[in-house]
């Protein structure tokens, strides 16, 4: 029988997961692609640290080493950091390997330079741990794909930032307290910046958004805002008003016009992503034929992540060609459209009393200082030029004044 052969660059969380994967799960492997997988070598930095890997294994810190194994199939990525990654996998495709990676920011950047060399190499890419850790997002977009028209996205992305929000919320904590906490689990970083400001967030939606709509919007055009503004007061009276901040991704395809955002929300009961908590992850795909479908699951760790990437494994194995992905570099490029404003209601937190006084619609004055508002988002943006202190958060779905405002009277 045959043999695949598989370096992994990087043996961290994802890299050794994989690699105990490949061995727990040998005779699956076997079964689904008909050959035993190998790992002929493994990249790392640090060759002084301990790690459990079978003698056999090339361990080297030399991607030279790797690139002039005799036989070599396909390379797993899972280094942090653009570079020397991008490098590393351009190499790697030149040679004839399918190439896997977990590598959100890489490949946020780079991912469509890979697709369009794996194309003209005729190897595969995977990229499913890049978005939502162990969620099949990516297979499910790209079979859903194939004949329906994906209207929207939704997704909470960062498990970090869903972990502080529901730890303010459900304990009563501050933000920093939160954060402490997500350290001392180990969900967030000691350099939570990442996280927290929303750029990990970012970088997938931009993934979901090329792979969903074969294109992505202008990155500055993207309003991206992190967590960081919410505080328990604000948390509190979301709550009481039925209401939960969670920090979603938004990708939009409305007529020939594209828009996203990755920002806090508020969502109500209704709202599937209301219920996501904790380090879970989820994502809503509205499309035209199947309607709507909302995949939750681990959107990290080792074994949620080595799941995505042994299924790339048996997909990049199965050589599917690379067509979507793939963003029309004319569409990249081009300039901001003017968009058509819709109404939306918000939720605004303003130190200045006389809100009354700017031209908008309130239609619920919650308490001293905060205020339910209809608004389109210029006007809204225009409120926040005159008084840089506001703070303004848009309600997803139907918000029902009426039935709130009873609530908060009992
Ligand atoms: N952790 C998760 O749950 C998760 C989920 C989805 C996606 N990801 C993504 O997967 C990637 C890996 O994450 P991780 O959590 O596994 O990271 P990690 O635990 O910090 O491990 C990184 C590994 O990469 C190696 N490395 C770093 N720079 C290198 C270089 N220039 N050359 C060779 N090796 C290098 C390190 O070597 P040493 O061991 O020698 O230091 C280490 O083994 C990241 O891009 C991350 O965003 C992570």
């Amino acid at each position: 029988m045959s043999v695949i052969k598989v370096a992994i660059l990087g043996f961290g969380t994802v890299g050794e997961g994989f690699y105990r994967t490949i061995q727990s799960h040998e005779e699956e492997l076997k079964a689904v692609l008909g050959r035993k997988v190998e790992v002929a070598a493994v990249l790392i930095r640090n060759k002084q640290k301990e790690r459990d890997i079978n003698k056999e294994v090339i361990v080297t810190t030399d991607f030279t080493d790797i690139l002039n194994l005799p036989q070599l199939d396909v390379v797993v990525e899972a280094i942090v950091d653009k570079d020397p990654t991008y490098s590393f996998l351009k190499k790697a495709i030149q040679r004839g390997c399918h190439i896997i990676t977990a590598n959100k920011e890489m490949f946020a950047h780079h991912g469509q330079e890979l697709l369009e060399l794996a194309k003209k190499h005729n190897v595969s890419v995977g990229y499913e741990a890049t978005v939502a850790g162990g969620i099949p997002v990516i297979q499910t977009l790209r079979q859903l794909l194939n004949v329906n028209r994906v209207q929207q996205v939704q997704g909470i992305l960062n498990g970090t930032s869903n972990f502080i929000l529901t730890e303010m919320r459900e304990k009563k904590l501050s933000f920093a307290e939160a954060l402490r906490a997500a350290q001392e689990n180990g969900f967030a970083e000691a350099d939570p910046t990442n996280d927290v400001e929303g750029f990990d967030a970012f970088y997938k939606a931009m993934i979901l958004s090329r792979l969903a709509f074969g294109e992505e919007p202008n990155w500055h055009d993207v309003e991206r805002a992190g967590i960081t503004s919410i505080t328990s007061k604000l948390i509190d009276t979301a709550e009481r008003l039925g209401l939960r901040f969670k920090h979603i991704a938004i990708i939009r395809k409305s007529g020939n016009q594209l828009t996203a955002s990755v920002k806090p929300v508020l969502v109500g009961k209704e709202h599937p992503l209301y219920h996501v908590e904790g380090v879970q992850n989820a994502v809503n795909i509205y499309s035209d034929i199947v309607g709507q479908i909302t995949l939750q699951g681990p959107g990290a760790g080792m074994f949620p992540t080595a799941s995505a990437v042994i299924e790339d494994l048996v997909y990049v194995c199965q050589n599917r060609p690379v067509t979507q992905g793939l963003t029309p570099t004319k569409e990249i490029n081009a300039g901001s459209q003017e968009l058509i404003q819709q109404e939306e209601t918000w939720l605004i937190s303003s130190l200045l009393k006389n809100v009354n006084n700017y031209s908008i619609n309130i239609i619920e004055h919650v308490e001293e200082g905060m205020f339910i508002v209809k608004a389109v988002k210029d006007e809204i943006e225009n409120l926040f030029h005159q008084n840089g202190e506001l703070l303004y958060y848009p309600i997803l779905g139907d918000y029902d004044s009426e039935s709130k405002l009873a609530k908060l009277a009992l």
